[in-house]
């Protein structure tokens, strides 16, 4: 039948068929502009108390927080499957958050033991501890407050504490997710200072006041705490000039890596930090887009290994040089095989 279709006179294309290239996967692997591997996955992990314990996030199906030697035993797991990175963050047992977050800087806290098991057992992994007050504080706050202000000079003396204790523990990379204001040269001093010349700082430069977060608050419990929003130091949605200046200034205050977050809503803030800065570039692909791609396969709508591929390759046709993702240990298999 098909023989039969008449065809249009197409001889004005000459040169200009773009599908000659994409008829086979060899000249389409020829000129991919682009690539994904095991390198470029930073997986995020929770950690709880006991031992030999998970639990799961029920907003983050096939996501569980895991306690310290069961930390040690994904790690090594990462470690096998090509990922360079970890990136930590607590679930502090409600007992020790308080107003002044003074957990934060206990070098017994969860985050510090949780530093030092890794390191020792799998030294060849790195380590990214996320520095900010809500995982410590009684209110989910990333700041201290005080009459229902977020105060930005006093956040950032305690979070200097934090990631020196951290630095200690073992942490490479220290991950300011706050948005305090002057955080990253605060805390850049304090390393210097104190014989950490050498470890990083990757800033949440530009890190929005997004409602994608919600799954990660369920998994810190910082949720059911948290009062009103992050609207006075996050970033506003509406905005990108605004990022650009956040991240010129982290890296004026000595940011090593900066960040993007969250991540596929935010693509176009990712090419313009890429096309302005010659820095690496990370995107964070959240929670909430992790229980987009999750639930909506659930359902059927969405192909979700397709989604989830096509999601974090998007990440690096936009210009980021690694993701944080969820799905940092499933891809880097798939990725390696
Ligand atoms: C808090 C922090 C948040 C995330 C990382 N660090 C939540 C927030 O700012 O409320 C979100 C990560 C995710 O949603 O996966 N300092």
């Amino acid at each position: 039948m098909t023989q039969d279709w008449p065809r249009h006179d197409m001889s004005f294309l000459s040169g200009h068929r773009l599908r000659r290239t994409r008829q086979a996967e060899w000249s389409r692997a020829m000129v991919r502009e682009t690539s994904l591997a095991p390198s470029d996955l930073i997986w995020p992990l929770f950690v709880i108390e006991g031992d030999n314990e998970k639990t799961a996030i029920r907003t983050m199906p096939g996501v569980e927080r895991l306690s310290v030697d069961l930390l040690v035993e994904a790690a090594r797991a990462a470690r096998e499957a090509g990922i360079p990175a970890l990136a930590l963050f607590p679930n502090t047992p409600d007992h020790l958050r308080s107003d002044n977050a003074a957990e934060a800087y206990n070098p017994d806290n969860l985050m510090c033991r949780a530093l030092r098991a890794i390191k020792d057992a799998v030294p060849d992994i790195g380590l990214i501890a996320d520095v900010a007050l809500d995982e410590y504080s009684s209110d989910g706050q990333d700041g201290l407050v005080r009459d229902g202000e977020i105060l930005n000079d006093e956040t950032v003396a305690v979070m200097v504490k934090s990631a020196l204790a951290q630095a200690r523990a073992g942490a490479d990379i220290i991950a300011p997710s706050d948005m305090m204001d002057g955080r990253v040269a605060a805390i850049r001093a304090a390393l210097d200072e104190n014989g950490f010349e050498h470890v990083q700082i990757m800033a949440y430069s530009a890190k929005y006041a997004s409602c994608f977060y919600g799954p990660f608050r369920e998994a810190v419990g910082s949720g059911s705490r948290l009062k009103g929003d992050k609207r006075t130091y996050q970033m506003d949605f509406a905005n990108s000039d605004e990022a650009l200046r956040e991240i010129e200034q982290d890296i004026a205050e000595g940011a090593d890596s900066i960040m993007v977050k969250p991540g596929l809503p935010y693509l176009d803030v990712v090419r313009r930090a890429r096309d302005a800065f010659n820095i690496p570039i990370y995107a964070y692909q959240v929670s909430g887009e992790y229980a987009m791609i999750e639930m909506a396969g659930a359902a059927g709508a969405i192909d979700r290994d397709a989604a989830v591929l096509e999601s974090l390759w998007a990440f690096k046709r936009a210009g980021a040089n690694g993701i944080l993702t969820y799905f940092a240990l499933e891809m880097a298999r798939r990725l390696g095989r």
